[in-house]
């Protein structure tokens, strides 16, 4: 794992920027996993700046968010695809048809599981995953336990895990919905390259546990210490549990 550190969030959410075009330039026909939350707001807010300035070209790229909300879908707020639509899809030259989101109101979620899963791989699986790290360690909606599912599916939301989406839904943990579709834990880790963004005090212990610690599905996120290709952008409130020169 390479790790590197900035001073504060807006700098490492711009370093993990530049990285997703860096691999754009590289190939333009990028397949890219997505992530939500507060963390990723100034990565696409640099994403964006960057598309208006012209050095990022998001014509020729297709991506694939992690996860969504059971019961919610495009249009509706709290809905990861409205966040989507209002961080990244409206502002950028992306074809709405390669933006996918996984439809929480499908009204099979079976087939929505399974064809995501299909499409992905008729792309040619994921050229690079940007990812989050929920303060319970888990990567999507890849929540911590005894065992992980490999491919994209339905999941039970922890009550931590509510409550940190709160604010989607005007404060109210409760009107968070109880499951979600996410990518599996395998689609991930198969993405060839991975970019993971960490930001703020409240998650320095489990980016400690999740890079030092030992590789546990009770900490989704320290699976990445397996893959061979992972860059850990954080800032230095991030970083603070990290042991010292360990990387
Ligand atoms: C949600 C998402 C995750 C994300 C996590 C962290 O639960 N499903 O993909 O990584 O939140 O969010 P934040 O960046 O707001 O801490």
């Amino acid at each position: 794992m390479h790790v590197v550190v900035y001073t504060t969030a807006t700098r490492a959410a711009s370093a993990a920027a530049s990285l997703v075009i860096g691999h754009l330039s590289r190939k333009p026909e990028l397949v890219v996993g997505l992530p939500t939350g507060n963390t990723p707001i100034p990565m696409y807010r640099a994403l964006v700046r960057a598309h208006v300035n012209g050095r990022a070209d998001f014509s020729r790229a297709t991506t694939f968010n992690l996860d969504e909300f059971v019961g919610l879908g495009k249009g509706d707020a709290g809905s990861y695809h409205s966040f989507m639509a209002s961080h990244l899809f409206d502002h950028v030259n992306l074809a709405r048809g390669r933006a996918h989101v996984l439809d929480g109101r499908a009204a099979d979620w079976r087939e929505e599981i399974a064809a995501y899963e299909r499409r992905i791989r008729r792309s040619g699986g994921l050229d690079l995953a940007v990812l989050g790290i929920g303060g319970n360690g888990h990567l999507g909606f890849n929540e911590p336990a005894e065992a992980l599912e490999a491919q994209t599916h339905r999941v039970t939301l922890r009550p931590e895990t509510r409550r940190a989406n709160a604010q989607l839904f005007g404060g109210r943990w409760q009107a968070v919905p109880t499951h979600a579709l996410s990518m599996g834990i395998g689609t991930i880790l198969r993405a060839r390259s991975v970019v993971l963004l960490a930001t703020g005090p409240a998650k320095a212990r489990i980016v400690a546990r999740a890079l030092s610690g030992r590789v546990s599905t009770r900490v989704p996120a320290s699976l990445l210490q397996a893959h061979p290709d992972v860059v850990v952008v954080l800032d230095r409130d991030a970083a603070a549990a990290l042991p010292a020169r360990r990387f």
